[in-house]
């Protein structure tokens, strides 16, 4: 038996990095493969796919229930990944930029909670919160600051996942 609390960590965790994978795979259908972004954004979706399967493989063997909001994450993932790619590769990183600020804050308040409760969770939050800090630094210096309306959008994004992290730790 882990710590429930862990185990709701955990349910919350893969179901962010689903919902970063269907982000990535909405901008990617939107740009194709040519735009002059895609290449970047292609490796940070590899991360985000292998940070998923990380989770994906933890969530089977504790044996916990991953989020009954996953084809909510996914269809909501995919279209704001497709809709910031569509107002341009700016709004684009925008998206990328905000998810990131989110995540990185998320995981760093769920390590300070686990402290030393649970190494083998820790350790992958504090790997990734590495490669979601190499994310964030990327969008910014790939021109997130220069997309329309950035204020705006990068708050509207943020308050979307606070509010996704929120239900994911419930349902
Ligand atoms: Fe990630
Ligand atoms: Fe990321």
């Amino acid at each position: 038996m882990t710590d429930p609390r862990s185990d709701r960590m955990l349910r919350v965790d893969q179901a962010g990095e689903y919902g970063a994978t269907r982000i990535y795979a909405g901008q990617l259908a939107v740009m194709g493969n040519r735009a002059p972004k895609s290449d970047e954004i292609a490796a940070m979706a590899a991360q985000e796919q292998a940070h998923r399967e990380r989770f994906d493989a933890l969530l089977a063997e504790r044996k916990v229930r991953p989020t009954a909001l996953q084809p909510l994450w996914s269809a909501a993932g995919y279209a704001l990944g497709a809709a910031t790619a569509l107002i341009g590769p700016e709004a684009a990183m925008a998206c990328t930029a905000a998810v990131e600020e989110e995540i990185e804050r998320h995981y760093t308040k769920q390590l300070e909670e686990l402290a030393d409760s649970d190494p083998e969770f820790s350790g992958l939050i504090e790997d990734f919160r590495e490669d979601e800090r190499a994310h964030h630094a990327a969008a910014l210096a790939a021109g997130a600051e220069r997309a329309p309306a950035y204020p705006l959008l990068s708050g509207a994004i943020r308050l979307g996942c606070r509010l996704a992290i929120r239900l994911s730790e419930r349902v």
